[in-house]
């Protein structure tokens, strides 16, 4: 049988407020939890058990599935201090029911949405005879990632930091967050102290000869952790550019059936409506994730953000590439700016933020 980790302990600190109260492999990414998409696909690549890697609000994984009842079993592997990447893989290694030492085991980011085939990810691995195979994607800007350049046989030759220089960026290869360990590998990782895969364990197999490789592919790629990059994976499963069984036909919106969406309001670009949220008369909402029970009124703009559950939008306010946290409410005539966060609960009266001047006539006496 097949058996996989999924690493879901983070506590996802770029994705503030959103990860406060929940962790982000179970936020709402069109339309289930992001895990729920991961599940889906370890499940169409014959995996049979999987193991969660947990720490950050633990207790809310086994919350999410305890009435999951499909051909799977999963463990929780929960982590009293969080042993980053590879003392994480360590740790949950103990709940895997494989025992022979070459068993491929499947490891995954609990933030990456990822179009690779890993039943060729796996066969990679076994022709090889590798000891690890790591899932590598092409980016075009290296500069914010560490590189991993490979051989004209796919052999790992190194893990460079991130690049200052463009002499330095030698490939366009980085590590896209999902792998195979031989299973004697994985559990020659210290088991007694804080472990990064990335950082510690790969360059050292790499520097000890192991057998380390890459497989390259082309296809879907986006790790989730900034909430720009979180709401165009959320809009790029709706529109059919990145794919989920979970999700149906490509389409402009998912809007649940217990949400109320005005006839003259246009919902685009990939954005999901969560249940019972109410969108009113001449609202765009564009490339953006709306929560369950949030209120937005008329004549609001949302484009690129997520308003968490429970949240209301005045009138005519827009919004840009935000994040609101959940039960927060903004008054009318608001002009929220690209990156602001909003802390949950928060208020801001009508026009109380605005990027460019309002005509309305000042409330102040002066
Ligand atoms: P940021 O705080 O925003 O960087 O997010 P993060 O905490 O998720 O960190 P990062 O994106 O670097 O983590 C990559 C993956 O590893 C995510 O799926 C995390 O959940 C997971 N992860 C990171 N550190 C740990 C850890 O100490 N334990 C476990 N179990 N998982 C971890």
């Amino acid at each position: 049988m097949q058996e996989a980790i999924i690493l879901v302990g983070g506590k996802g600190t770029r994705l503030r407020p959103l990860t406060n109260h929940t962790p982000k492999p179970l936020l709402g990414v069109a339309g289930s939890s992001f895990i729920r998409h991961q599940i889906a696909k370890l499940m169409d690549a014959g995996v049979g058990h999987v193991v969660f890697a947990t720490s950050y609000l633990a207790s809310l994984f086994e919350e999410e599935f305890k009435d999951f009842s499909q051909d799977l079993k999963i463990s929780y592997a929960v982590e009293e201090v969080p042993l980053g990447t590879g003392g994480a893989i360590r740790n949950a290694a103990r709940l895997l029911h494989g025992t022979s030492p070459d068993a491929p085991v499947l490891i995954l980011n609990g933030d990456i949405l990822s179009g690779v085939d890993l039943p060729t990810l796996l066969e990679r691995h076994e022709e090889r005879a590798a000891d690890v195979t790591l899932h590598l994607t092409r980016v075009p800007d290296p500069r914010a990632f560490g590189l991993v350049p490979t051989d004209g046989s796919g052999r790992v030759l190194s893990f460079l930091e991130k690049p200052k220089t463009p002499e330095e960026c030698v490939t366009d290869q980085i590590n896209a967050g999902c792998y195979v360990f031989r299973r004697s590998v994985l559990d020659a990782i210290p088991a007694d102290r804080e472990v990064s895969v990335e950082q510690e364990t790969f360059p050292q197999l790499v520097a000890a000869g192991r057998r380390v490789y890459g497989h390259t592919t082309e296809e879907y790629w986006r790790d989730l952790g900034t909430p720009l990059a979180f709401v165009h994976g959320s809009a790029d499963l709706v529109t059919g550019r990145a794919t989920s069984s979970l999700v149906g036909p490509p389409s402009e919106a998912l809007i649940h059936p217990t949400a109320v969406v005005d006839p003259t309001s246009r919902v685009t670009g990939g954005s999901t409506i969560g249940p019972h949220a109410v969108i009113g008369p001449h609202v765009v909402v564009d490339r953006s994730i709306i929560g369950a029970g949030v209120v937005v009124a008329e004549d609001a703009r949302i484009h690129e953000s997520v308003v968490d559950h429970d949240s209301s939008i005045g009138r005519a306010s827009l919004l840009r590439e935000v994040v609101v946290g959940c039960h927060a409410h903004i008054g009318a005539d608001n002009e929220l700016p690209a990156q602001l966060r909003l802390s949950c609960g928060i208020r801001i009266p009508a026009q109380g933020v605005r990027v460019s001047g309002t005509a309305a006539a000042c409330p102040t006496v002066h």
